[in-house]
């Protein structure tokens, strides 16, 4: 089953998808793990979107449509994919489109979060990431069990903050996702693949309405 997790930033895509991994063993394609690996290798490409990402802009079509391209021509495809974070724009939906066709595959179901903004901002303004396993974490809704120390891979003092998880760049991502990505709800409404669920709840809720979402 291949499906993509589609909502504002701070929704909780990377956090659903985390668990979906754990449960059905899909694989996760997120453009932005990806470009932030990039970032951390000092590659070209990461020295070429650093300034772009930190501002809350969006990088360009080419960069993304080609990472996603890399991954699935490397056999990414097998499991299941979630694809978190991407397409984000219309280009986008109708490259995948194209990419998977041509793989002989399909996709399944978008689903779509729904969180209101001043959520989405404490979310996002109080999240902190594992660094070595990539466990997402809050300052309110989600500590860890004992303080510095990751619950699921038990690095201590692994925690890292992003640089676009301020309150300025976050308004400049959620104008870009109601202004480029929104249209996509339509899109994918319009080709009969569109579940849209109710992110405000606990993540357990939010998890449960997904499974729902998918077997039905
Ligand atoms: P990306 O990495 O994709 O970030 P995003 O879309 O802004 O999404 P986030 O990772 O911020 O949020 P999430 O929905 O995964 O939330 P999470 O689960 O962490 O993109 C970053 C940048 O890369 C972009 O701005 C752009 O520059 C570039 N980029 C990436 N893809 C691109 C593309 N396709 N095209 C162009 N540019 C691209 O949860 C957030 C917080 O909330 C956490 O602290 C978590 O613990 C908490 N939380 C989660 N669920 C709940 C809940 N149910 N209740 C309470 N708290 C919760
Ligand atoms: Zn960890």
């Amino acid at each position: 089953m291949n499906i993509i997790l589609l909502g504002p930033p701070g929704a909780g895509k990377g956090t659903q998808a985390r668990i979906l991994i754990e449960e059905r063993g899909m694989v996760q394609l997120s453009t932005g793990d990806m470009l932030r690996a990039a970032q951390a290798s000092g590659s070209e490409l990461g020295r070429k979107v650093k300034d772009i990402m930190a501002r809350g802009d969006l990088v360009t079509d080419e960069i993304v449509i080609g990472l996603i391209a890399e991954q699935l021509e490397s056999g990414a495809a097998e499991k299941g994919v979630i694809f978190d974070g991407f397409p984000r724009t219309l280009p986008q939906a109708d490259a995948l489109g194209e990419l998977l066709e041509a793989k002989g595959l399909k996709l399944d179901r978008v689903i779509e979060m729904r969180v209101d903004d001043d959520e989405l901002i404490a979310r996002v303004t109080g999240r902190f990431t594992c660094g070595a396993c990539g466990e997402v974490y809050h300052d309110v809704t989600k500590r860890p069990k004992v303080e510095g120390v990751c619950d699921k891979c038990g690095a201590k003092d692994s925690f890292v903050r992003r640089a676009d998880d301020n309150e300025e760049s976050m308004r400049k991502r959620l104008f870009n996702y109601y202004r480029d990505t929104s249209p996509l709800i339509g899109y994918y409404y319009a080709k009969g693949l569109l579940r849209t669920v109710n992110g405000l709840g606990a993540i357990e809720e939010v998890a449960a309405e997904i499974r729902k979402a998918l077997d039905e």
